[in-house]
């Protein structure tokens, strides 16, 4: 198949280069800045792309290629430090300017007709469009060879190129939405300039890793933990594809669940997908350990632990069932592609807020080898492979849930009456909002803009809340208040309702729901949950705040 590659030169933009060259259905690799040109010329890329990033290429220090990357005779596009990399690589000069040129800006494409537009604009000039800019450094002087393609009033060398070589740069950024036809231009480097053949789609993905699974599992057995949530949903699909009943897949009730979670997943997974899950009931064993313990992190720890205990015992039985050749060799695990460039690119280790267990974290002691079908995939890349693989739409559509479960949403202890209060509150917060796919708001006029926004969008396409917010559930702690029920006072607990809206959970904000819905949902656990006799609303965003309380 044909691809490209970005270098990343350490733009928080670089990942959405890859992205939209996926998107013109090229495959698109995201490798260090550094990566030596040998290892360039084994993937054999039709074009190479420079990301941009925060340094001046004459900073001492400054990120810069193996410069034999430029006698491999493929096309380069610098984008933004990545043009400027170009322009010192080839004898050009770089300066930094006076008037810093952050934002929007107007882009003046050269050429006469569309006949005499350049390749990397084909489609799109000669003419005006707004572009996205974001540098203090510009080309001041071009290398011999390289002429003008597009300016802007504060940028003469918005965009260069020789056609010659196939060398382009471009100060602007075309992979944020704010460049208007960034993607086309994206595009016509993928495949017009370079030549890459529009091969990749979720379907030959899916056929190729089929393949690939099979010959690289052969007869052997595969373990995969699931848990109801997408990433782990798509392996078992897919794996069950490839290798069919050699895929044995393990459920862990750690007692922590959504309400009815254990049931639905597994008649999910048979009648669905045609899958039998092991179900194993730790319940007891989970929470006997969390007796006691209050501190959040403590909590984490204690799950992630005996999440690895549970599934090393599930090995072990198999092993001690079967003949020792015919037991689990294998282990299918959820990494995505973020995750493993993550360790080739990142810039060093991001303090730990909230340590996080997942399937992925299981241990190597358990000396499986690990398949991971998912590495090249971004997130709605698997929620697309998920779609075609037959996930059904009631697995598709449900909020993401942490992995230590309610444990994370109770705050202190967890006892059974708070695991108690926390399923049937969240249960209730959910079917409410699910049930406004036919409910039209009418106060939500006054609120925020995004919460305006959302409401809007709920009442013209019918979604309802449910589908719009990213979580929503109900939390508990020890903090009680006074109530009144029938003619009695009562001492209960306080039902925190947090409903956010987010894009990929690094950033939140809470969901302005219209308040009668509020009401609703807080009538309704008052009177249906034992045991209540308040409920609040988190108005916090991430951050400062987190998503999960605990
Ligand atoms: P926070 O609370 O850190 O959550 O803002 C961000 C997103 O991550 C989920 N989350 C987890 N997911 N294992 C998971 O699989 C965990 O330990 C975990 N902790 C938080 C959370 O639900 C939200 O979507």
């Amino acid at each position: 198949m044909d691809k490209l590659v970005v270098l990343d030169f350490g733009s928080q933009y670089s990942h959405l280069i890859c992205r939209r060259i996926r998107e013109a259905n090229v495959y698109c690799e995201l490798l260090p800045y550094n990566t030596p040109a040998k290892v360039i010329k084994e993937i054999d890329p039709k074009g190479i792309i420079f990301s941009g990033g925060p340094a001046s290429v004459y900073a001492q220090n400054a990120p810069k290629p193996d410069k034999e990357i430029f006698k491999m005779g493929k096309p380069l596009l610098g984008i933004c430090y990545g043009h400027q990399v170009l322009v010192d690589s080839f004898g050009g000069r770089v300066k930094r300017t006076n008037s810093r040129e952050y934002g929007r800006a107007v882009l003046i494409i050269e050429g006469e007709g569309e006949e005499g537009t350049p390749d990397l604009f084909k489609g799109l000039g000669p003419g005006i469009m707004n572009c996205w800019m974001s540098h203090a450094d510009a080309a001041e002087i071009l290398p011999e060879g390289f002429k003008v393609l597009a300016r802007t009033e504060n940028s003469f060398s918005a965009a260069i190129g020789n056609p010659d070589k196939k060398f382009y740069g471009i100060q602007f950024h075309p992979e944020v939405v704010h460049t208007e036809k960034g993607s086309q231009i994206l595009k016509n480097f993928a495949q017009t300039i370079s030549g890459a053949k529009p091969e990749w789609d979720m379907k030959s993905f899916i056929e190729s890793t089929i393949n690939d699974i099979r010959k690289q599992v052969g007869k052997e057995k595969v373990l995969a933990a699931v848990s109801g949530g997408i990433d782990s949903t798509t392996i078992a699909a897919l794996m069950h594809r490839a290798i069919g009943d050699q895929l044995s897949c393990v459920f862990i009730n750690h007692g922590l669940l959504r309400q009815d979670e254990e049931k639905d997943v597994v008649r999910l997974f048979k009648d669905h997908l045609g899958i039998n899950v092991i179900y194993v009931n730790a319940e007891k064993q989970f929470l006997g350990k969390l007796k006691g313990v209050s501190d959040p992190e403590e909590k984490r720890k204690i799950i992630g632990e005996e999440f690895a205990n549970v599934f090393a015992a599930v090995v072990k039985k198999k092993k001690d069932e079967e003949k020792d050749t015919d037991s689990f060799q294998w282990l299918a695990q959820g990494t995505l592609y973020p995750d493993v460039i993550e360790s080739g690119v990142s810039q060093g280790p991001a303090a730990v807020i909230k340590t996080h267990h997942n399937v992925g974290g299981l241990p190597k002691w358990l000396n499986l080898k690990v398949i991971e079908p998912l590495r090249y995939l971004y997130k709605d890349e698997v929620r697309k492979a998920a779609k075609l693989l037959g996930v059904p739409d009631e697995l598709l559509k449900r909020h993401p849930f942490p992995g230590p479960g309610l444990a994370v949403r109770i705050i202190g202890e967890v006892t059974p009456e708070k695991i108690r209060i926390c399923k049937h509150a969240s249960k209730i917060v959910e079917d409410e909002l699910k049930a406004t796919a036919a409910f039209v708001p009418t106060s939500s006029a006054s609120v925020a803009s995004a919460a305006a926004a959302a409401a809007a969008a709920a009442a013209t396409d019918n979604v309802g809340w449910h589908d719009k917010v990213w979580q929503a559930y109900a939390a508990v702690g020890d903090d009680r208040a006074v109530g009144v029920l029938g003619d009695e006072r009562v001492y209960g607990h306080i039902v925190i309702i947090r409903i956010v809206e987010s894009m990929d959970a690094m950033t939140a904000d809470w969901s302005r729901l219209p308040y009668e819905l509020i009401e609703r949902i807080s009538n309704r656990i008052t009177n249906e949950v034992e045991g209540v006799t308040w409920v609040t609303y988190a108005v916090s965003s991430k951050p400062p705040a987190t998503i999960e309380p605990q």
